[in-house]
């Protein structure tokens, strides 16, 4: 697939095998994020890797602990995909990802979401283009305001003064892969040089 096919191919995967993604193919994919854009040339978004599904489970439910539903704009994500919005039975915000990458940056940094956004969209390309399934998820920094999450950032050496901006889930999707979701019609326009005259 061209860089274009991909883009328009990759979706949000919620529904993962068991199977573990390689620990090579993680590595290409963390370097992939590594090398986005970022502000001021800073490169200060930093990743943790988790990979044991006992700690995939217990941060993923930390995420769901912290989701206020009351400030959600709407109440449908996907129907082949269904996130924790569409499904409140569900327990994770991981949705049983084998391999969940927290993305961390600095929390007085005014650009610190979007690098960490910017890092986590290279990633998922990335994975898409390995065949992996992928998905972001946010509330990075509720997930940790805890003092078990506060426990864990000390552990995995998140530099003080951190905090989780976005997850990337990466994992094999199962059973069929969803669709290339149509576009909304309207979401641009073209200023060309002789438009005003
Ligand atoms: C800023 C941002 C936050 C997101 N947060 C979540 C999330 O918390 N949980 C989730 O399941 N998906 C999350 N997503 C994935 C979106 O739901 C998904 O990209 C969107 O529904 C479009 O579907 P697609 O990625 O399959 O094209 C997030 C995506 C972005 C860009």
């Amino acid at each position: 697939m061209d860089l274009f096919e991909l883009i328009r191919y990759r979706r949000s995967i919620r529904k993962y095998e068991g199977r573990q993604v390689a620990r090579e193919d993680l590595e290409h994919i963390i370097e992939a994020g590594l090398y986005a854009p970022n502000a001021g040339g800073g490169q200060r978004s930093m990743i943790v890797a988790l990979r044991d599904p006992r700690l995939v489970e217990a941060v993923g439910r930390m995420n769901v602990g912290k989701l206020d539903r009351s400030r959600l704009s709407s109440n449908y994500v996907s129907a082949e995909q269904p996130s924790i919005i569409d499904d409140p039975t569900l327990k994770s915000g991981f949705y049983g990802a084998p391999t969940v990458c927290a993305i961390f940056a600095q929390a007085n940094f005014l650009y610190s979401i979007p690098d960490a956004f910017c890092c986590a969209e290279n990633m998922v390309l990335a994975a898409t283009e390995l065949g992996i399934g992928s998905c972001i998820v946010a509330r990075g920094e509720e997930t940790f305001n805890s003092d078990y999450g506060r426990q864990l950032m000390q552990e995995w050496g998140v530099p003080a003064g951190y905090v989780a901006r976005c997850f990337v889930l990466l994992g094999y999707c199962k059973g069929d892969y969803p669709a290339p979701k149509p576009r909304r019609p309207g979401r641009y326009t073209v200023v060309e040089a002789n438009s005003h005259s």
